[in-house]
Parts: structure tokens; C-alpha cells; sequence
């Protein structure tokens, strides 16, 4: 398994969200590898708020199953608010697009809401993963600063997962039933739950292996002033 890591504008072009993995685990050491690059995130004022409960095996298969059985109960409980329905213009349109290439890379027909459902399900399922970390944090004022701090952690752990030859998918959908991971991974109220990470070695012959989302050119994203 790889143990050499790619230079840095490689690790960021080829770090992609795979939607199928291998049943390989990692090996600890491997994990800790991860974690301990993720460790060095920036975080406003240094305050590092990020508490990560990674789970594997029985855990996992666990979580799996009882967010899946909420899910069909329509029992969604995210700690924070998530509606496709608030995106507008091109932010709408590039969602509509990522949703797009998915179901077509998994030859599912748009009509088709018993087969779209099974897809979507499929993120309580890690997408065959073998690990996935949930990250919680801390309550201070209205949140946003503390979930950026959240996102730099995510982005270093999922760019050292590239970098190491494994993969990952954040989901903010892992953490649409809240409650319920909070009780089975014995986490306190006090932290809440933004989002989970899937992770492991992506499968090289799924479908949707291949798929890469584009991005917009730089100046339709930045200003320059002089
Ligand atoms: C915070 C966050 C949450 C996401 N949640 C999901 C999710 O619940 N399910 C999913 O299939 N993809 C999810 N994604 C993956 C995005 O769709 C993906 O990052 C985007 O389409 C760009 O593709 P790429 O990561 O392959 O470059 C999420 C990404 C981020 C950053």
C-alpha cells in the first residue's frame, strides 16, 4: 500500500469525492498518519475545535443501520439547517449538475425515484468504506467561525488522504440524524455534529469512479484590486 506522498498541486488535482470504495481497511498507523496531518489546521485564535470520533467495523455498520432506519422514517434531524431549495442561480445550477453526472455515471434515469432514492441511501451505506469520521465541534456565537475552523480540519484530512494514495467524501448528509450518532457514539449534546467524512481506498472499477466535477475559472471567483 502507498506510503509515498505526491507533491502538493498534485494532491489538490487529484483529490476527488469517490462514491465507492474498497472494503480495505487502513491500518491504524495509517489513520493516525492522517490525523495527526489534519492536527495542524489553523483555527481561529488557535482554539483547534475540532473533536473527531472516527468509526470502523461493528461502529460503523451500527451507525449505518440506524441513520438508514430514521432516514426511511423521515426522522432527519441535522444540527444544522440544509435545503437544496436555498440555492439559487449558478450555485443551483452547478448543484444540479454534480447531482446529474452522479446518477448518470450510475446509469439511473432521472424519472427514476425508486432507483435515485436507493443512491442517496447509499451515503448511510459510507459508499462501502470502511471508516468514516464525524466531526463535531463546539457552540460559539452564531457558529460560523467555529464550522470554517471545522472545514480547514476536513480540508487537511481529506488533501493527506490524497496525498497518501487513500480518498474520501465529506457528507453533510452523515450528519443529518444527529441525535442518533451523538447516542451511539456517546457524544455529549454539548458538541454538534456539521458533517462526516467516508474513507479508505476508492474503488478504481465503480461507475463512478471517473466522474470529476469541474471548476469555474479562477476570475469568476476572485477580484483583484490594485
Ligand atoms: C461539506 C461538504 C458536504 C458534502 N456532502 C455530500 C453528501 O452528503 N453526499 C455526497 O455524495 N457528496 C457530498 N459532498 C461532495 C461534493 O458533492 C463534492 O465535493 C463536489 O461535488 C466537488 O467534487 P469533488 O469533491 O469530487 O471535487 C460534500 C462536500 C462538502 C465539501
Amino acid at each position: 500500500m502507498s506510503t509515498t506522498t505526491l507533491v502538493f498541486d498534485e494532491t489538490v488535482r487529484n483529490r476527488f469525492s469517490p462514491r465507492s470504495f474498497l472494503p480495505t481497511p487502513l491500518t491504524e498507523e495509517q489513520i493516525y498518519q492522517v490525523l495527526s496531518d489534519a492536527q495542524y489546521s489553523p483555527s481561529n485564535c488557535n482554539t483547534q475545535p475540532w473533536h473527531v470520533h472516527i468509526a470502523s467495523g461493528k461502529a460503523k455498520d451500527t451507525l449505518g443501520q440506524a441513520m438508514i432506519q430514521k432516514d426511511m422514517e423521515g426522522l432527519a434531524k441535522p444540527d444544522f439547517s440544509f435545503d437544496y431549495a436555498d440555492f439559487y442561480g449558478d450555485y443551483f445550477t452547478r448543484s444540479q449538475e454534480q447531482a446529474r453526472m452522479y446518477y448518470e455515471a450510475l446509469g439511473v434515469a432521472r424519472e427514476d425515484s425508486t432507483k435515485r432514492h436507493e443512491a442517496y441511501l447509499r451515503n448511510f451505506r459510507f459508499f462501502g468504506a470502511p471508516h468514516a469520521a464525524f466531526l463535531f465541534m463546539p457552540s460559539f456565537g452564531d457558529n460560523v467561525r467555529v464550522a470554517s475552523d471545522i472545514g480547514m480540519y476536513a480540508q487537511t484530512f481529506l488533501l493527506s488522504l490524497a496525498a497518501r494514495g487513500y480518498a474520501g467524501i465529506p457528507q453533510t448528509l452523515l450528519g443529518f440524524h444527529a441525535d442518533t450518532v451523538r447516542e451511539i457514539l456517546g457524544v455529549s449534546e454539548q458538541y454538534q455534529l456539521l458533517f462526516g467524512i467516508s474513507f479508505g481506498y476508492a474503488d478504481p472499477n465503480a461507475p463512478t469512479h471517473h466522474v470529476r466535477m469541474k471548476r469555474i475559472p479562477v476570475n469568476e471567483s476572485v477580484t483583484f484590486h490594485d
